[in-house]
């Protein structure tokens, strides 16, 4: 089946009610549901903002930007909206079982030969893919936070997905405007989060192991490597909550002393209210301009 009609995105929360506006922008006529009638309100509302604020920059045409805001119609009721789509990405809770419930459910009442894509960070397609009698047409589709900036679009194969699922994922992310890479093969993190994964350790290392600090660990990848920001910024704008759970996760699972030194100061951190750029400070003092690092409470 081509990437055209309808698409259905499933989930209107943080990235589903941007995924929907993505696509909306790009022309295409989409259906989103959520279990949630307040959460459907709140992602039209904030899709709505977004949109206006690009129009008060200069940025986007008024009348587009209503023309894009109506192609998204928001529901609760999935038995009704899903046969008339032709695509699918779920964006609901991060939670394994939700999701297969979820799956089971889309392939209930889509279109037979319609694609069912998960834009699960971690969970992949293959752990889905079984509740649906559709496994060739399940692959993850990958988008990034904020999706309306975010320019990629991981899509991720599983051992059953056809050739054609793939094609077609790609096909949608272009219709949708975004840049998609193929990740041919499942594995953890995919490619952008292992990556960034292995950047982070790395850093964190250096700065427990006594090596440099924040400020200078910061500047040199920023200025040696030319990205736009060091891991240290970086993990202030995820919250260090955030961090130290994904932090944990892995420290489970290591040897590596470097682990459990990271998770011990993301620790004391966050115990000190300390969680990043949305509580003022983390690394970084974040109420001057440019972010001032702040000292490391001490080690045991
Ligand atoms: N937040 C991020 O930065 C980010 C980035 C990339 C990928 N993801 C992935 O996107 C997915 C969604 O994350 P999020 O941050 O948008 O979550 P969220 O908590 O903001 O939104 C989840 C939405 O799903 C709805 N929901 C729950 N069960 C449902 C069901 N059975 N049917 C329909 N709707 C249901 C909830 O009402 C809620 O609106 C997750 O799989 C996550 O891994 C998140």
């Amino acid at each position: 089946m081509p990437a055209e009609g309808r698409l259905l995105v499933l989930g209107a929360g943080t990235m589903g009610a941007q995924i929907a506006q993505q696509a909306a922008l790009h022309g295409v006529d989409v259906a989103l549901v959520d279990v949630s009638r307040e959460q459907l309100e709140r992602g039209t509302a904030q899709n709505r903002r977004l949109l206006e604020g690009r129009v008060a920059k200069g940025k986007l045409d008024a009348a587009e930007a209503e023309a894009a805001l109506s192609r998204v119609h928001a529901s609760d009721d999935l038995p009704s909206i899903a046969a008339e789509c032709s695509w699918a990405i779920e964006a609901i809770v991060e939670q394994v079982d939700a999701k297969r419930q979820a799956f089971s459910e889309l392939d209930r009442y889509l279109h037979d030969e319609a694609g069912i894509a998960t834009n699960s960070s971690t969970i992949v397609s293959s752990r889905l893919a079984s509740a649906t009698r559709r496994p060739e047409r399940v692959c993850n589709m990958h988008f990034f936070h904020p999706v309306l900036v975010m320019d990629v679009c991981e899509v991720v194969r599983n051992p059953k997905t056809s050739d054609d699922t793939v094609r077609d994922a790609v096909e949608w992310c272009a219709r949708m405007g975004r840049r998609s890479v193929v990740i041919e093969k499942e594995i953890d993190g995919f490619v952008v989060n292992r990556v960034l994964g292995a950047a982070s350790r790395e850093a964190f290392a250096l700065l427990t192991g006594g090596f440099a600090s924040v400020g200078d660990i910061d500047v040199a990848v920023k200025a040696g490597l030319n990205w736009p920001m060091g891991p240290f910024q970086l993990a202030d704008f995820s919250g260090l909550d955030t961090v130290l759970n994904v932090r944990r996760d892995r420290a489970g699972r290591s040897t590596d002393p470097g682990d459990a030194a990271a998770v011990e100061l993301l620790e004391k951190l966050v115990g000190e209210g300390r969680l990043g750029r949305k509580s003022g400070r983390g690394f970084y003092d974040w109420s001057t301009t440019p972010p001032t690092p702040l000292p490391l409470p001490l080690p045991d």
